[in-house]
């Protein structure tokens, strides 16, 4: 399945993640900056090259659901029953921390987040590996999350001792996380699995309130930030937002989904209608947006169902306020 030369990377960042170095790989979601999970220091080190404060706390990715146990103190009867159905898959779950998760890669709570990645690359790595690979996104803090091995390289360059190219990510936006450490699931960030189908394979509604922002660290308002300033609007908005930036004089970018119409601007962006499609594009896009220079990018969201809570999510945390707040 993998070439020769991808045996050899394998190989290799088995060696990095053995003697405590970064390997960036590939998962369905986005590319992840992963260290040895036991390895405090090798944690430690992930914070330093993505500028991240501490206290957030980092995904521990696992081969497969037998290893669950070795990372988590216990495993809830809900966690069993989505991981069953989920992994490998864009579905993190908060569970209590097991013994040998070092603080470090928590941010100091007596949980965990753990998932199986299902990228073969991700896969074949942890296989090999044989223990916890701690992850978040492999960009600097507060940028748009990486879905090809190119972003990696421009975000972090010579940081990551490995990076292992698998190709662009087929999901694009982050895993949903569920917290079933309290003996009820709640959404703490949507994701790659639709809420939908979580509520349809437990038949029960998911918890999500306010409160999940404190809880999930890192889950801050401003976040995923474009450089030019984003501004999420509704298409019977579209012409008139145009034209107030315009006369600023701004170069501006419009992001929409395919048949919207929209009014002349400096450069405009397409994407899949469908919300699969546009969690799919949607990194990439605004990457690209930025690439392109301009000072203010106008995005139309998708239907909110399926994928399409998880973009507007994203969406809404580009375009949130930035002030001097901290951002991940
Ligand atoms: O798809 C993904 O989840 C990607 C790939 C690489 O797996 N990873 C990712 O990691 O998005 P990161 O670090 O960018 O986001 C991890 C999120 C943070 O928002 C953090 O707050 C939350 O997971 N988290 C981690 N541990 C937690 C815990 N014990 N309790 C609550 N939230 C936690
Ligand atoms: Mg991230």
């Amino acid at each position: 399945m993998h070439s020769p030369q991808q045996h050899a990377q394998l190989a290799e960042a088995v060696a990095v993640l053995s003697r405590g170095g970064l390997v960036a790989f590939p998962t369905e979601t986005v590319y992840g900056l992963g260290a040895d999970a036991r390895n405090a220091d090798a944690v430690r080190r992930i914070f330093a090259v993505k500028r991240r404060p501490s206290a957030h706390p980092l995904i521990v990715h696992i081969g497969s659901l037998s290893e669950l146990s070795s990372v988590a103190r216990q495993v809830p009867a809900l966690a069993l029953r989505l991981a069953v159905r989920f992994w490998p898959g864009p579905l993190t779950l908060i569970v209590p921390r097991g013994e040998g998760v070092p603080l470090e890669v928590t941010g100091g709570q007596e949980t965990v987040a753990v998932r199986v990645p299902q990228h073969p690359l991700a896969l074949e790595l942890l296989h090999r590996f044989g223990a916890g690979v701690a992850a978040p996104s492999a960009n600097r803090f507060g940028a748009v999350s990486p879905t090809r091995a190119e972003h990696v390289r421009q975000d972090l360059g010579d940081e990551v001792d490995l990076l292992l190219d698998g190709g662009p990510c087929e999901v694009g936006l982050e895993s949903t996380i569920i917290d079933v450490s309290r003996g009820y699931p709640q959404l703490l960030r949507p994701g790659g699995v639709p809420v939908e189908a979580i509520e349809a394979e437990l038949g029960e509604a998911v918890v999500r309130d306010a409160e999940a922002t404190v809880r999930a660290p890192g889950q801050l308002a401003s976040h995923y930030a474009t450089r030019a300033e984003l501004r999420v609007v509704a298409p019977g908005e579209l012409e008139a937002r145009a034209a107030t930036l315009l006369e600023r004089g701004l170069r501006v970018a419009v992001l929409a989904p395919a048949g919207t119409a929209i009014p002349r601007v400096h450069e405009s962006l397409f994407v899949p209608a469908d919300p699969a499609g546009y969690a799919r594009a949607l990194y990439e896009s605004l990457r690209a947006l930025d690439d392109r220079g301009v000072d203010a990018i106008l995005a139309i969201a998708p239907a909110t169902h399926g994928l399409g809570l998880a973009v507007s999510d994203r969406l809404s945390r580009a375009a949130a306020p930035r002030g001097d707040a901290p951002r991940d």
